[in-house]
């Protein structure tokens, strides 16, 4: 969604802004603007649309390129349209503080109010505007002090970034519930809301805290909590390479980061498998065996992509683990008042970790006396560090909307982990080393996987007109369906609908004619035969088959020459090639309708939004 770059040195402002928020495009944003502290005062850019409609406006509109202190931002409309009034940032009344502003203020038509009565005019629809004009409201001579007393009347989250033109050199941040990240660099401090837009200058970082607002200068940082009390919050060093959020030659960030598979479920099983004692070591869960022997129930709660990685994750626990487990939907969690029975494990699954219900799920597990764990890949992200306990994913950025090579590095830790829990119960040494090693296999599934890739893309070209799509499949090719639909619909806007095979007949087959093709997942895992029968009622109503089907099975030929050839594998981790089976059918079709791949309409990479 939103992202927030500010930048204070001695290097012109706006060069490091601009690029940086190009590097956050990846979130997803409708408007893009800049204000910078120049010499007569705040100069404010602002655009809706794309980035380059804000470069293209300073050809009219030149920014002051002797600012070397300034602020940026891509917004995700919430409060008013997408428009250049309500793009950040926004200006106070006397126009001498801009802000920019990353989450939802809850109380903002109430502020807005008092505020109003107070003499102050809004000029947008924001519920960020408040924050410039509490700011103003504050103003004591120091930009941290008013930032902090503005802060304190807000409820709801927040990102903010603000300078002012009464004191020049200084950007303000401050962070509760949207992540703030400070690039640690030598004569120079860089502010944003993730570390891309931060990595091509320095790899060391400070994420802040809930609760902490930082004044940066020139080469310097001074952090305070909430109790207004100094703090040092430590320095990371994140290990990602610059040229890995390029698009390295690919064509779309998609298609780059899904040929990345076998590298990215390289690095997540990395160091976890232990064959000869048949289970892995996840030490960032910080649980022996005598403490997960004692976990009776497991809940799996996340959203969109990271919730069918969760179903599979469900089925291998209880097949795997024998412990009972399912899978809610984060936003249900949270509202719905659920049980936690006493020794039962929340592990909430997210790729940025900063998924606002998946996060507050996490809070009300904890608050229930839940054990909390996290899979998460955004190192240091809200929902890692408060769980407190996790497992990183280490697939490295994942820049393109449509989640790839994160879903199957989730499915690879759950599976990893169900493994792990079932040597504390009744899986034998050698039948886990026997799953052990079917994991340490998925990077070379992947790699066979994506040879299928010339063949995919022509059946891409056959259904690319198509304008439904059914998506079938049981068992562990359940969740697959179900993901593989969700892929189409978000990269092609073409309708698509996962089912359960069986379930189709219970009305969706009604729907079904010689223009609405039905991908069935059917590798040769148990439960395949039964939706062979599937496939034919499916072909017996016209529907073109698309089959995902198991290296060298002849029988699905009989029911289609459409058929993408995924490696043998057990069912537990079958879902992975399945997956990326589907995400290349759903890149290609994409592509062949000219779609903008990487961050299509309405979608946002990270939704930090109920
Ligand atoms: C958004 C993204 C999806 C993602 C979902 C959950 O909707 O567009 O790709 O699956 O959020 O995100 P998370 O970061 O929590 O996995």
């Amino acid at each position: 969604m939103c992202g927030i770059v500010g930048y204070t040195g001695k290097r012109k402002a706006i060069e490091i802004i601009v690029p940086g928020l190009h590097k956050l495009e990846y979130r997803g944003y409708d408007s893009a603007g800049a204000a910078l502290v120049g010499t007569n005062g705040i100069d404010l850019h602002r655009a809706a649309g794309k980035i380059e409609n804000l470069e293209k406006s300073f050809l009219t509109s030149p920014p002051d390129r002797n600012a070397t202190t300034g602020i940026g931002h891509t917004r995700w409309a919430t409060h008013g349209a997408p428009c250049v009034r309500n793009a950040h940032p926004h200006l106070s009344q006397n126009g001498h503080i801009a802000v920019v502003h990353n989450g939802i203020i809850e109380n903002h038509v109430q502020l807005r109010a008092r505020l109003e009565s107070r003499g102050y005019v809004f000029k947008s629809d924001t519920d960020t505007e408040v924050i410039a004009h509490l700011i103003q409201e504050f103003w004591n001579g120091s930009l941290m002090d008013s930032v902090s007393e503005a802060v304190s009347m807000l409820s709801g989250t927040y990102g903010i970034a603000a300078v002012s033109s009464d004191e020049p050199d200084t950007v303000v941040t401050a962070r509760k519930g949207s992540p703030i990240v400070l690039g640690d660099c030598k004569d120079e401090c860089i502010a944003a809301s993730d570390v891309s837009a931060i990595i091509s200058h320095t790899n060391r970082v400070i994420f802040l805290d809930d609760g902490d607002i930082a004044r940066l200068t020139p080469g310097s940082i001074e952090i305070r909590n909430p109790e207004k009390t100094m703090v040092t919050r430590p320095s990371t060093v994140v290990d990602w390479d610059p040229g890995k959020i390029e698009k390295g030659g690919y064509e779309h960030f998609m298609l780059k980061e899904i040929f990345e598979q076998p590298e990215s479920l390289e690095n997540a099983i990395r160091g976890r498998l232990i064959p000869e004692d048949g289970t892995a070591k996840l030490s960032g869960l910080q649980l022996g065996p005598s403490e997960i022997v004692r976990i009776t129930n497991i809940v799996l709660t996340a959203c969109g992509t990271s919730y069918y990685a969760g179903l599979a994750g469900a089925y291998a626990f209880e097949q795997i683990s024998g412990i009972p487990a399912h899978i809610e939907q984060a936003a249900e969690f949270r509202y719905r008042n659920p049980i936690v029975a006493p020794d039962t494990m929340l592990a909430a699954i997210s790729q940025s970790g900063e998924t606002a219900d998946t996060l507050a799920a996490v809070r009300e597990a904890k608050r229930k006396g839940a054990l909390v764990m996290s899979i998460c890949n955004t190192v240091g992200s809200t929902i890692a560090r408060e769980a407190g306990r996790g497992i990183y994913l280490h697939a490295g950025p994942e820049i393109s909307v449509a989640s790839t090579k994160a879903f199957t590095c989730q499915v690879a830790v759950l599976a990893m982990m169900s493994v792990l829990f079932g040597r504390s119960r009744r899986l034998s040494n050698a039948d886990g080393t026997f799953l052990i090693n079917a994991i340490a296999s998925l990077p070379e599934l992947a790699r066979r996987t994506l040879e299928q890739n010339d063949a995919v893309k022509s059946i891409a070209e056959r259904f690319a007109e198509a304008s439904d799509f059914f998506y079938i499949g049981r068992g562990y090719m359940f969740p697959a369906a179900m993901e593989g639909a969700l892929k189409l619909k978000e990269v092609s806007y073409i309708h698509a609908e996962g089912y359960h095979a069986a379930e189709l007949k219970h009305g969706p087959i009604a729907l079904l004619d010689k223009n609405v093709p039905v991908v069935a997942c059917v590798p040769s895992i148990p439960g395949c035969g039964k939706t062979m029968a599937n496939i034919q009622e499916c072909k017996a109503r016209g529907a073109p088959i698309i089959a995902i089907a198991t290296h060298g099975d002849e029988r699905i030929r009989s029911f289609t020459e459409n058929v993408i050839e995924v490696p043998e594998c057990p069912d537990f981790i079958s879902a992975i090639p399945v997956a990326i089976a589907e995400q290349l059918l759903a890149y290609h079709i994409a592509n062949i309708r000219g779609e903008p791949i990487d961050q299509p309409r309405n979608l946002a990479k990270s939704v930090t939004v109920e």
